[in-house]
C-alpha cells in the first residue's frame, strides 16, 4: 500500500499506516514513529493524540503536504528537516539544512552552563556561543538569563541566518547579536564572563560511517572536526582565554572518547579545574574549564 494520491480522501489513521508501510518499503528505520510523528505534526496534535484523531478526514491541503513529507522521509531526511522544527529545552526552533539538528546532549550543555557558570539569574553578565547554528544555545541562555549579553558566532553565513530569525521569534533579537566570524574574532581580551560552545568535534575518517541523515542532510562544517576531530577545539581554547576574564569559565561538548585529550588542550592553554562531565548516559561529554588568573591573585600585603 502507498500513499493514496492527495486528491483522494483519507482519514488520519489510514494515512498513517499508509505512510508507514511506504518508508517500510524503502527499508527506512523507525518507519511506523515517523509516519506518527509527520501526520500528528501535520494536524498539530501530539503522537499520543493520533488514536482518538484516527477517524478525522486529512483535507486536500494536508494531503499535498502529507505527500511532499513522505517524499523527503523516503529519502531519509531527517524528521527535524522535514517538519521544519525542532524541540530545544521546551523551545520551538526552526530547523533546516542551513543548520545542525538541536540535540538532546546539547540541552545538557546549556543547563551545565547556566549551574556552574551563570548561577545567578539575574547577573549581568557577558557570554559568546561558538558556532551558534540554528541558535539554540544562545537564544536559550538569553532566555534564561535575562540580563545577559550574548554574543553567538558562526562562519556560516547561512546558519546566522536561521539564528536571527529563529531568535526574532522567540523574542530575544534585540539581546543576541550574531556574527559572522571566525570562533571569537573581534572579541575584546578579558570582556567575556563565560564561552560555550558545541564545535564540530567529530573525526573526519569517521564522518563517512555515520548514519545516512546526519552525513547526507547535515552541514559538514557543522560535524567535521578535523583529523583527530579537535582542530575547533585546539584553536578555540586559546582564543577563548584571551576573550574571558580571569575566573571566566569555558563550557564545550566534545565527543566520548575525547576528555582526555581536550583536559590536556584546555590545560595548556591557561584553564584551570579542568573537569570532564558525564551526560545522562554517563558518557564522557562536556569539558568545563575557568579562565586562570595569569598571576596568582594577590591577598593582603604584608609590610
Ligand atoms: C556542531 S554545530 C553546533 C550548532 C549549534 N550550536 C548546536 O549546538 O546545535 C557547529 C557549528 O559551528 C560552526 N563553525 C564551524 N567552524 C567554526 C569556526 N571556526 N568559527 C565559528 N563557527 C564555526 C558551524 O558552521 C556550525 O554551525
Amino acid at each position: 500500500m502507498t500513499l493514496p494520491a492527495p486528491a483522494a480522501p483519507v482519514s488520519v489513521r489510514d494515512a498513517v499506516q499508509a505512510l508507514a508501510r511506504t518508508l517500510e518499503s524503502r527499508d527506512i528505520d523507525e518507519a511506523l514513529a515517523l509516519a506518527e510523528w509527520a501526520v500528528a505534526d501535520l494536524i498539530r496534535v501530539g503522537r499520543a493524540e493520533l488514536r482518538t484523531e484516527g477517524a478525522r478526514v486529512l483535507n486536500g491541503p494536508d494531503r499535498a503536504r502529507l505527500a511532499e513529507r513522505a517524499e523527503r522521509l523516503a529519502a531519509d531526511e531527517p524528521l527535524q528537516y522535514v517538519l521544519g522544527h525542532a524541540d530545544f529545552l521546551g523551545r520551538r526552533f526552526a530547523c533546516d539544512a542551513r543548520a545542525l539538528i538541536p540535540r538532546p546532549e546539547t540541552e545538557e550543555l546549556v543547563l551545565t552552563a547556566l549551574r556552574l557558570a551563570l548561577p545567578d539569574p539575574i547577573a549581568t553578565v557577558r557570554v559568546a556561543d561558538v558556532g551558534t547554528g540554528s541558535g539554540c544555545i544562545a537564544i536559550s541562555l538569553a532566555l534564561e538569563r535575562p540580563n545577559a549579553a550574548i554574543l553567538a558566532t558562526d562562519t556560516s553565513a547561512a546558519a546566522l541566518a536561521l539564528a536571527e530569525s529563529n531568535a526574532r521569534a522567540l523574542g530575544t533579537a534585540g539581546r543576541v547579536r550574531f556574527l559572522c566570524v571566525d570562533l571569537l574574532g573581534g572579541t575584546a581580551p578579558d570582556s567575556l564572563d563565560a564561552v560555550v560552545s558545541n564545535p564540530p568535534y567529530i573525526e573526519s575518517p569517521v564522518l563517512a560511517g555515520l548514519d545516512r541523515r546526519v552525513r547526507d542532510f547535515e552541514p559538514r562544517a557543522a560535524l567535521d572536526g578535523g583529523p583527530d576531530g579537535l582542530d575547533t577545539i585546539r584553536r578555540l581554547a586559546p582564543a577563548a582565554v584571551a576573550a574571558l576574564r580571569p575566573g571566566g569559565h569555558i563550557l564545550l561538548e566534545i565527543g566520548e572518547t575525547q576528555g582526555p585529550a581536550v583536559r590536556t588542550l584546555l590545560s595548556h592553554a591557561g584553564f584551570a579545574g579542568v573537569r570532564i562531565l558525564p551526560d545522562l548516559c554517563r558518557r564522557e561529554r562536556f569539558a568545563v574549564g575557568i579562565r586562570a588568573f595569569s598571576s596568582p591573585p594577590r591577598g593582603p600585603g604584608i609590610c
